[in-house]
Order: structure tokens, then C-alpha cells, then sequence
């Protein structure tokens, strides 16, 4: 038994009565207006919640929406949140501010938020204050609940707010899921964070951390081989936790050993991994097991022992670089990506530089780098915070500069490489008219005849440029 509650069958079968009923009502508009009803989604923040956003998909799908990606089209709009830093709420709410328009022209129209920002108490009340335009707000907790809420919204005459639900967590199994793309799939093993980094408001939005039971998960994975998926990132934020709170003898190590053990040609990935717990046997068991990806992006936020001390990470840097330079002895050619933020409340100038020399040291293949973002309700937004905007600015952009730098050489080293690529989709380049990723993630613009969306091939690459590389298929 998880100590996280499972959610019973029966209310995952209640939610099923819900998409009938809701269903129903869409088939007789449909009958009357001789048109489809239809659905827009739209995802803000994390590669979790683009999970998210396919189980509510699913679900519209299954109430009988067809999706449509013009918003003005839509008879329902769900917007899945993010909180993560104040700019991504910000968008939400100038997206959100628009809408106001459309549904002045379509009073009808049905406007959904969801997710992370309005699981704040202070950030659904400004919706339901300030933003009449939104007929229903559903917090991370109360997703699975999303057939039900839509169905009292639909029918009722007032406002739905549902931000409830235990910070425990629940784990829903049994949703119906829509999944994007013919390549790519993302598989949840896992919900939520304990890590509470000062800095950040996932575990506050989020709950505590809950592992999916491997039977699950595995099941999952299966589905996905056998529907054709070959590139599949197994999603958490702190993967390397996986299994802690179930009562088996698991850790994610050998979670991915029994994923890897899965028939078929297919891909592994995972994110994200926490330097905290990321072990040896982890790395070990990725250079052991052929459908692991060799890429590892391992966020390391700050180069400076005194600033990851003070956002509650748990390592030095110096442990982190061994960790790294573990990895790679162990992975020839690895791809690193990792996580920065610049100007954390209190960041010296010397603390900076420490930041610039483990990027400098270490090489990544990419960095994501973000400007520090007070977060209320987390600690370091009490944090004295005297560093001016301008000097943040500044060391951002030395940041971004020696990162590029440092990239160059990297991806330089490519050309003339012989690499096996996943093909996932079509590109813009005349040229170049599909994308493809490498076994490390980068991203390839191919040429061939015999390229196929969603299948391997084999590439040399001819050209490089920052972020990106240019093949050619080989004759076979
Ligand atoms: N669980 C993942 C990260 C999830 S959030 C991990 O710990 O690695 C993704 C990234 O957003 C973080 O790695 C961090 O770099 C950044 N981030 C989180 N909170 C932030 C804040 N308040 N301001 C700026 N960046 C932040
Ligand atoms: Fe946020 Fe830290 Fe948890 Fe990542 S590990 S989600 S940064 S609290
Ligand atoms: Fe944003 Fe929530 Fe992800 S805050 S980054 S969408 S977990």
C-alpha cells in the first residue's frame, strides 16, 4: 500500500458517468446546431503539466469535444496554469484578460482554469474577483474531479471554485489520456515534491511526494510501445526519490531496470533528477541498460556553497561536479543539461562567479536559466533581497553569453558524426524537412527519402549551429 491515497475505482467510475452525461448533452447540441462541439486546451510551466493537460484532453474527448487549436472556435477553453515564477503568471492572467472579448461574443463559451497557480488560495480568489470571464477554477488536487466539475458547471447557474483536495496527495488511476504527437509520450511515475528549496512553490501547489505503483507504471509503458511511441520520458520532480513512500523494496534505479526490460525499440528518459539523491548505482544502472537515454538534465541552481545552502538543496558544488564527472566515466558522451537561477536574494558577486565557473568547468550540452522570481508563501520571499535589478540583469546576461560560449565547441564536435535519431515530426527548413532527436535529446533538422515521422534512422550530420544540428540519412 502507497501511504497516498489511491482514489477508489468507483469514484474514477462516477467520473466516467460524468463524461456520458456530458456526453449526451454534446450530442444533442450537435444534432441541433448540425456542428461538433469543441474543446481548447492550453498548457503553461512543466512538462508535468503538459501531462496533465492530456488527461483533461482525454477526458473532453471522451465527453465528445472535438479539439480545435483556435481558441475561437472552442465551446470549452482550459487553461492549465503555472506558478512557478511571476512572469508565468502573468501570461495566464493577460491570456485570460483577452478572453474577456470572446466571451462577450459567445456568452455560451465555457472559460476553464486549472492547475498550479490557482491551487493558491490568494490567486483563485483573484479570478473569481477580478475575472468574471471564468466560469470554472479546478486546482492540481481536484483534476481527476474535472468531469464532475465541468458537468455542475455546465448545468448549474453559478461560478465553480474548487480548489480542494489534501496536500497528502491522491493518485488517480484509470483517466482517459489524449496524447499529442506520434513519437513522443510522457509517463508520470510520480506526483508532487517534499524538497521545499526556498525558493520554490512547486511542493506548496503540488502536495507531497507520491510514487505510482511499478505494476502501473510498467502497465503504461507497454500501452505506449505497443501504440507506437518510441521516445518516452518517465516525468517527476525528483525522480530519484521514486519508491520511497510505497511499501516495496524499489528505488528508481531499479524501477528503470525493469522498464528497460520492456519488449520493443524504444527510448528512455527521465526528468527530473535531484543531485541530492542522485547515486552512483543511478548511473551505473543507466550505463547498464541499452534503452536509457544517455542524457541527464541535473539542475544545479547556484555555483555557490553559501546560496545552495541558504535555498535548501542539500549539496555543494563541488559534490555536484563529482557527480557529474561520475556520470560521465561511466557514460562516454553523456548530454548534461541543468537549471540556473540568477540573482537569488543575497547572491554576491562572488557567489555569481562561483555560478559561472561550474558552468565553465562542467560544459553542458543546454541550461535553462531563469532570473530569480519572489514567490509568496515561500521562504526566501522573506529573504533580504539588496542586489538592484540591474546588476541581476547584468549577470544574467553574462551568464547566457558564457553559456553560448561554451556550447559552441560542443555542438561543433558533431559534425561529421554518425548518429542514430528518432524522427518526430516535420520542420520549416525547405531543406532540412524533418526534426529528430538524438539519443541525448538534442534536436536534428534532417534530410531523406526514407525518413518516416516516428521511426529511427541513421544520420551523419553536416552542419552545427547553437542549438541545433542539420543531418543527412545514410544509404542503407
Ligand atoms: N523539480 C525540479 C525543478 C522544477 S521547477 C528540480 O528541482 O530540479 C524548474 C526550474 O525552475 C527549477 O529548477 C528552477 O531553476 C526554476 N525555479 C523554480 N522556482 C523559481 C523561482 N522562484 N524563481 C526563478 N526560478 C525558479
Ligand atoms: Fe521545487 Fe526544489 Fe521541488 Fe524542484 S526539488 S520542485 S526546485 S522544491
Ligand atoms: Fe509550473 Fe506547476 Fe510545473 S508551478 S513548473 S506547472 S509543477
Amino acid at each position: 500500500m502507497t501511504k497516498a491515497r489511491v482514489v477508489p475505482e468507483e469514484q474514477i467510475r462516477r467520473q466516467m458517468d460524468f463524461i456520458d452525461f456530458i456526453g449526451h448533452m454534446n450530442r444533442d447540441k450537435t444534432e441541433k446546431n448540425g456542428e461538433k462541439c469543441k474543446a481548447f486546451t492550453h498548457t503553461y510551466g512543466c512538462q508535468q503539466n503538459e501531462a496533465d493537460t492530456q488527461k483533461i484532453a482525454g477526458m473532453l474527448r471522451d465527453m465528445g469535444y472535438e479539439m480545435t487549436e483556435d481558441a475561437k472556435q472552442a465551446d470549452v477553453i482550459v487553461l492549465n496554469t503555472c506558478a512557478v515564477r511571476e512572469n508565468a503568471e502573468n501570461r495566464v492572467l493577460g491570456n485570460v484578460g483577452a478572453l474577456a472579448h470572446l466571451k462577450k461574443q459567445k456568452p455560451g463559451l465555457t472559460i476553464a482554469l486549472c492547475g498550479c497557480m490557482v491551487q493558491q488560495e490568494h490567486m483563485a480568489e483573484k479570478v473569481k474577483k477580478s475575472y468574471p470571464q471564468v466560469d470554472l477554477v479546478f486546482g492540481t488536487h481536484a483534476l481527476w474531479r474535472f468531469p464532475e466539475l465541468l458537468y455542475r458547471t455546465l448545468t448549474g447557474d453559478r461560478r465553480v471554485f474548487d480548489i480542494s483536495g489534501d496536500a497528502e496527495g491522491e493518485i488517480a488511476e484509470g483517466l482517459p489520456v489524449l496524447r499529442d504527437g506520434k513519437a513522443h509520450a510522457w509517463l508520470s511515475i510520480m506526483y508532487g515534491c517534499n524538497n521545499f528549496c526556498t525558493y520554490c512553490i512547486v511542493p506548496y501547489v503540488r502536495g507531497r511526494e507520491r510514487s505510482r505503483r511499478p505494476e502501473a507504471i510498467e502497465a503504461e509503458l507497454r500501452e505506449l510501445v505497443a501504440a507506437g511511441y518510441r521516445d518516452i520520458t518517465l516525468l517527476g520532480q525528483n525522480v530519484n526519490s521514486y519508491g520511497k513512500d510505497l511499501d516495496l523494496e524499489i528505488d528508481f534505479s531499479d524501477l528503470l531496470r525493469r522498464l528497460n526490460g520492456v519488449e520493443g525499440d524504444f527510448l528512455l528518459r527521465f526528468m527530473t533528477s535531484h543531485p541530492k539523491d542522485a547515486s552512483h548505482k543511478l548511473f551505473d544502472t543507466m550505463a547498464q541498460c541499452g534503452k536509457v537515454a544517455k542524457q541527464l538534465h541535473l539542475p544545479f541552481q547556484s555555483g555557490s556553497d553559501t546560496v545552495l545552502r541558504r535555498m535548501n538543496r542539500g549539496y555543494t558544488a563541488e559534490q555536484y561536479q563529482a557527480l557529474i564527472a561520475y556520470a560521465r566515466s561511466r557514460m562516454p558522451g553523456l548530454v548534461v543539461s541543468s537549471d540556473i537561477i540568477v540573482g537569488f536574494p543575497g547572491e554576491t558577486a562572488e557567489d555569481f562567479e562561483g555560478t559561472l565557473r561550474v558552468v565553465r568547468d562542467t560544459g553542458f550540452d543546454m541550461l535553462y536559466t531563469f532570473q530569480y522570481s519572489k514567490r509568496s508563501g515561500t521562504p526566501a520571499a522573506d529573504y533580504d533581497d539588496p542586489t538592484p535589478q540591474a546588476e541581476k540583469q547584468a549577470r544574467f546576461e553574462r551568464l547566457l553569453a558564457l553559456q553560448d560560449q561554451c556550447a559552441e565547441p560542443r555542438m561543433l564536435a558533431y559534425q561529421g558524426k554518425r548518429l542514430r535519431v528518432l524522427v518526430d515530426g516535420e520542420s520549416r527548413h525547405a531543406e532540412y524537412p524533418y526534426t529528430a532527436r538524438t539519443d541525448g535529446n538534442l534536436l536534428v533538422y534532417c534530410a531523406g527519402e526514407r525518413l518516416k515521422v516516428g521511426e529511427f534512422a541513421d544520420i551523419v550530420i553536416e552542419k552545427a549551429a547553437l542549438r541545433s544540428l542539420y543531418g543527412r540519412q545514410q544509404e542503407a
